[in-house]
């Protein structure tokens, strides 16, 4: 959420940093800026996206070898060239761009404003620029002690780049509870809020952990506490490579990414799941099999389409391993008494491995004792370090706002949880544990037959294109289906769409069926397929218009329905990473169709690094 990239070398820093935003543009695009040192500090902010930035550089004709670039996701402050960052103190000495929140900002604000600062805009960030002037001009410290010292007030979350005119040799970075890492160049470094901006120039990085601050200048870096206490950090091997974060041909992000599908889930599979001996094998979770098998309760706390995988993931951890499991939206976990202790096992799950809510929930449930364990797309992202053990999902990076392939991969690790689980606790036959060792080994290849053809679905996102509701109902493992396939129709297209269990729909939301709504039906082979029928009648009795997403074998409700987009059979627990293809691509072509921008959709940013 929010963007930040900041270079020291002997290259162009405008140019490098322009090219950073663009890549981190997916955490924020409500405004960018950049200020560049060269003799003189060149500001640039602007509303809108990168683009615009790139224009006013141009005109502008800014160049030099050290600067800090953001692209912002609003918090406060509406989106316009003021609040734009980066920010400056009242003497335009020094610029500072910051993603986070300073809780604290109103009461600093106000000290500040007693002081005599005036503020050009609303953002809780011009109040921290301030902070750092005031201490800088009051007191006799050098600039970064006052960077420190103005850190030490500030309550909340932050991850921060500065750089000052007189100061041309260095930028300041410090971080708490948002993400930051230095790239290490031959002579020239790197400052970025995740690694996609870096990874053309070098895979070396150092991750800075929370209240630490580094100064990094063309001959080196040197990382400290906020306590003032000299570190010396390992330097981390970057695994993404370049054509990763690439469209690759397609338009946009969103459908490479739903199309990587059959590679990415045959990648979080490989190595895991043994054919030969019916096996899985998850080497991030040895060791902690007992204590998960003797749990209480499984916790799964994530949020959006990460908690529909862990839906998912509950049934699959009752069914196959005989494990009481709960899933929790984790913001709001955090703020209740959940009487969470050692007893307990907590599961998170998060693509970006950065989502606030869910570390916070991580870091309640460790605070009370319990294992905490974790699966993350993003290698070496703060809640993947802070788990006790945990499943990386080898998606590969996931650039588009809307998330397709982490769900399918995260879906596919916990089935494989679920499964060695099922055998350590000794509850899976041995003949269901080789029917779902051979089936989940199908499913990169059932994905790719989806993939073959999606003329149907395109021409069902034709005739919906402007209906302004859907309803999605499924059963089972495919409920949550139902809530992801409706969240992707919501957030890409902007149209409202609702998930439900299909049974539930005869206590309320069946009031709204009529001859004009879609209704998406998700009738994979299931052992409630015959209560499914029953629904799929009640929707068609009202004259809703069914579009189901059926199996092969489901021709019952394929005859109820006035489209019928085919999925290949697959065992009913193992559905979901099928059934959840088609409605990607059924909200992609909506979006599409009503011009929507797919990957970078309204108010949306990629990793919520922010409550
Ligand atoms: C939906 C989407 C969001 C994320 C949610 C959690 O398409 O992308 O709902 O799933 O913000 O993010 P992670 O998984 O990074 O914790």
């Amino acid at each position: 959420m929010c963007g930040i990239v900041g270079y020291i070398g002997h290259r162009d820093a405008a140019e490098i940093i322009l090219k950073g935003l663009q890549r981190l543009e997916y955490r924020g695009y409500d405004s960018a800026g950049m200020a560049v040192i060269n003799g003189q500090m060149d500001v640039l902010k602007v509303k809108g996206k990168v683009k615009e930035l790139l224009k006013m550089t141009r005109k502008k004709k800014v160049h030099g070898s050290l600067g800090i670039g953001h692209t912002r996701w609003a918090t406060h402050g509406e989106p316009n060239d003021v609040n734009a960052h980066p920010h400056m103190g009242a003497y335009r000495k020094f610029a500072l761009v910051h993603n986070g929140i300073i809780e604290n900002y109103d009461v600093l604000r106000q000290d500040l404003g007693q002081k005599g600062h005036h503020f050009a805009g609303d953002t809780d960030t011009e109040v921290l620029a301030h902070l750092i002037e005031e201490i800088h001009e009051m007191s006799d410290v050098d600039f970064t002690e006052a960077v420190r010292l103005a850190l030490t007030q500030v309550e909340g979350t932050y991850g921060i780049a500065i750089v000052h005119k007189y100061h041309p040799d260095r930028i300041i970075v410090a971080r708490k509870g948002s993400p930051l890492l230095i790239g290490i160049g031959d002579g020239e470094y790197f400052v970025a809020s995740d690694a996609s901006p870096v990874i053309e120039f070098t895979k070396k990085v150092v991750y800075l952990e929370d209240d630490e601050m580094a100064v990094i200048s063309r001959e080196g870096y040197e990382v400290s506490t906020l306590k003032n206490v000299p570190l010396t950090k390992e330097v981390h091997e970057l695994a993404m490579n370049l054509e990763q974060i690439e469209k690759g041909g397609f338009p946009h992000f969103m459908l490479k990414e739903i199309f990587e599908q059959p590679d990415t889930i045959a990648d979080c599979m490989r190595g895991r799941l043994i054919v030969d001996e019916n096996r899985i094998q998850l080497g991030g979770l040895t060791g902690v099999e007992k204590r998960l098998a003797s749990a209480r309760r499984v916790i799964i706390a994530a949020c959006g389409t990460s908690w529909h995988a862990g839906l998912v993931g509950e049934y699959l951890f009752e069914y196959l391993a005989h494990i009481p499991v709960e899933v929790e939206y984790a913001s709001e976990f955090r703020y209740r008494e959940t009487l969470i202790n050692e007893q307990d096992v907590m599961l998170v799950i998060s693509q970006s491995g950065e989502t606030a809510d869910t570390l916070a929930a991580l870091r309640q449930a460790r605070k009370r004792g319990a294992m905490v364990l974790g699966i993350c797309n993003v290698v070496g992202s703060t809640i993947a370090r802070e788990t006790d053990a945990g499943v990386y999902t080898h998606a590969g990076p996931e650039i588009g706002v809307a998330s397709t392939k982490a769900f399918t991969a995260q879906v596919t690790v916990l089935a494989m949880m679920a499964m060695m689980m099922g055998r350590y606790k000794k509850v899976l036959s041995d003949e269901l544990m080789a029917e779902l060792v051979r089936e989940l080994n199908r499913v990169p290849s059932l994905v790719k037959m989806i993939l073959r053809d999606t003329k149907k679905i395109e021409e069902v996102a034709r005739l919906f294109t402007y209906a302004p509701n859907f309803l999605y109902l499924g059963r089972s493992y495919n409920f949550p289906v139902a809530l992801e396939g409706a969240l992707k129709l919501k957030e890409i297209s902007y149209i409202h769409a609702e998930g439900y269990p299909a049974a539930e729909m005869k206590h309320g939301p069946i009031a709204l069926i009529d001859e004009h709504m879609p209704v998406v039906v998700i009738a994979a082979t299931d052992h409630t397929n015959d209560k499914m029928i029953s629904n799929v009648e009640e929707v068609k009795a009202r004259k809703g218009r069914i579009i189901a997403i059926s199996s092969n074998g489901q021709s019952e409700v394929g005859k109820l329905a006035e489209f019928t987009i085919t999925i290949p059979e697959i065992h009913d627990c193992l559905s979901p990473l099928v059934a959840v293809v088609p409605l990607q691509l059924l909200s992609y072509y909506i979006a599409v169709n009503r011009k929507c921008d797919v990957d970078q959709p309204r108010n949306l940013a990629k990793s919520v690094t922010v409550e």
